[in-house]
């Protein structure tokens, strides 16, 4: 019978987009057809939004990216200040990036394992599979029991994803409008469960909405850089709304990008384009750009375009969390 380390031996490695200079190569994408060109001008809006120095950045992320080995394109882009916001799922925040800030790691699955005909020895050796990654159930269950810690200590009262991921260690506004979807929401139903009727930490995700909203008003320009869809995608767009309703004028995002492998045939919000996105009012139709493909390979040509550009050297911070309000922990 295979132990856990015959198949948890070889670590996924975060690609670094500061190594490969990509100018050239997107560049030279412009004067080519179909998904090339899209790419090449969505890399060159997302440059436009770097260069405008009115506008404030948020990064939408779905799907699993962190463990697909995209964890450093988005550090990079975060440290070279060309993002301002994040809204993501919980698994990319908790179940990946939080899971490797513990220390432990994802791990390559061989060829062979996408058949689906070893799964249930992997489930034997506690080891869970996304397509060709491999991930120890009993580490995920540490990050679980974190997120119960982190609970424990905070004040009872329901907070906003941004403030809980603050207290996972964070500086910038980080949102997570389904955060118990996740690895996180296991932690917290044992919080809650611990406290039976008493006092007990919530999330709550209309504050979250709120505290997005309250950056849009404060920071009217903005632009999306959408990695897949889902509710990342829904939330931040909504904001140009929320705040026509609390009567704030807000302009709709005037940048979009979105990459991504859904389209409009099926039906539904992920894959619905930014065109339609502008009949709600939600994004502006002069710098759009759909992007159809899997995220691993067209992120890194467009975020690499966007870091060896370099125009992320002159742009502002705009240190958003500070417009916030401050966290407290009991
Ligand atoms: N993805 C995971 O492994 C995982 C693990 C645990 C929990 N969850 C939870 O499930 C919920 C749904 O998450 P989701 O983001 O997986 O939903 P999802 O799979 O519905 O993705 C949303 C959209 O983004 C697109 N997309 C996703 N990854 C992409 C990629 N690599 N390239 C291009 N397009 C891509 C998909 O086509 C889809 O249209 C969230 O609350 C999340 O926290 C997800």
């Amino acid at each position: 019978m295979p132990t856990k380390t015959d198949y948890l031996h070889t670590p996924v490695e975060h690609l670094d987009i500061t190594e490969h200079n990509v100018v050239g190569l997107v560049e030279a994408m412009n004067h080519t057809a179909f998904s090339a060109r899209d790419l090449a001008r969505a890399a060159d809006i997302t440059d436009r939004m770097i260069c405008d120095k009115d506008c404030g950045i948020i990064l939408c992320l779905a799907g699993s990216l962190i463990s697909a080995g995209m964890k450093k394109v988005f550090v990079d882009a975060l440290r070279c200040n060309m993002v301002d916001a994040i809204v993501s799922t919980g698994a990319n925040i908790v179940d990946q990036d939080f899971f490797e800030a513990l220390g432990f790691r994802h791990y390559v699955g061989e060829e062979k394992l996408r058949s689906g005909m070893f799964d249930a020895e992997l489930r034997e050796l506690a080891i869970d599979r996304i397509y060709d990654t491999l991930i120890d159930e009993e580490e995920l269950r540490v990050c679980d029991e974190t997120t119960r810690i982190i609970a424990d200590e905070l004040e009872a009262r329901p907070h906003s994803s941004r403030e809980f991921i603050r207290a996972m260690g964070e500086y910038l506004p980080i949102f997570c409008p389904a955060f118990s979807d996740c690895s996180a929401g296991f932690g917290l139903v044992a919080h809650q469960h611990s406290r039976g009727d008493g006092p007990k930490v919530a999330i709550d995700s209309a504050k979250d909405f709120y505290e997005l909203t309250q950056l849009k008003i404060q920071n009217p320009t903005t632009g999306l850089f959408m990695v897949g869809g889902g509710v990342p995608k829904n939330f931040a767009q909504d904001i140009v709304v929320a705040a026509d309703i609390l009567g704030k004028e807000a302009p709709m995002h005037k940048y979009a990008i979105q990459i991504t492998v859904a389209d409009a045939r099926d039906g539904a919000l992920s894959g619905s384009t930014l065109k339609e996105a502008s009949s709600w009012g939600k994004v502006d139709l002069a710098y759009e750009q759909m992007v159809y493909s899997e995220a691993t390979l067209a992120l890194p040509l467009i975020l690499g375009f966007a870091y060896h550009k370099g125009n992320w050297r002159t742009r502002q911070a705009r240190r958003w969390s500070r417009l916030l309000e401050p966290v407290t922990a009991s």
